[in-house]
């Protein structure tokens, strides 16, 4: 990748707190920040209001990946939140549910999907450099990246972080079932052919269940200083 810009990677399973650090990272760093999943959820969206109760897989391909590539996306950070924006409609909390993210983890197992976001992702490293989250950062959009990081928990801490968030919001869930649907999502992205989630072999793996957001992002600066002088 010919940039002078660093890319940090931070890749791991649906659930893990990737958004969460890679805010607290940025913010600590001035960087900027790449939400892959947001660009496969903000897909899902429009796949789903283009063709309404439609199955993803019986959709034409070649119409997935033009759904894909006409995005007219804009993102915005307001106070440590960041804010994503349709042909300029707020879209922030309407990809935040779990129907997107499932619908999110199908057009994504989609190899034409995947290629046409590509080069939209590798757009957002820019100076003074980029943190990016995701499931492929370090396997596939960033091969060069200066430093990958993989954090995992298991399905059941992550299920009970997310069932925390949601219920903090005021949406009743049933824990039991976030943790089916966190399993399943886990199996589609791990063992789907087009790039599937995997620690890249030169990845350091931090594993968060027992650690909270203050002591993974510290962890994670230890790495940066490590690798990055800032
Ligand atoms: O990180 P997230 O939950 O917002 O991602 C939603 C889905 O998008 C996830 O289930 C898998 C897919 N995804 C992907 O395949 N590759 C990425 N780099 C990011 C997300």
């Amino acid at each position: 990748m010919s940039t002078a810009a660093p890319v940090i990677c931070l890749d791991g399973p649906s659930g893990v707190g990737k958004g969460t650090i890679c805010l607290a990272i940025a913010k600590r760093l001035g960087w900027h920040i790449l939400d892959s999943g947001s660009l496969y959820r903000i897909t899902a969206l429009q796949v789903s209001r283009l063709f309404p109760g439609t199955n993803v897989i019986s959709i034409n391909v070649q119409q997935l990946a033009d759904i894909a590539n006409n995005l007219s996306i804009c993102y915005r950070c307001e106070n440590d939140e960041l804010s994503v924006f349709l042909n300029d409609e707020n879209i922030t909390q309407l990809i935040r549910g779990e129907e997107i993210g499932a619908k999110a983890s199908q057009v994504a197992a989609i190899p034409e999907v995947r290629k046409a976001l590509l080069d939209r992702q590798r757009a957002f490293l820019q100076p003074p450099g980029l943190i990016a989250d995701g499931r492929d950062m370090g396997t596939v959009v960033f091969p060069d990246a200066v430093l990958k990081i993989y954090l995992t928990a298991t399905p059941e801490e992550r299920a009970n972080r997310r069932y925390k968030q949601l219920k903090d919001k005021g949406i009743g869930v049933n824990l039991a079932a976030l943790v089916e649907e966190l399993r399943l999502r886990d199996e589609r992205d791990m063992n789907r052919q087009a790039a599937p989630l995997r620690p890249a072999t030169d990845a350091i793996i931090i594993d968060t269940t027992t650690l909270d957001i203050e002591q993974v992002t510290n962890e994670v600066m230890y790495w940066v200083n490590q690798r990055i002088s800032h």
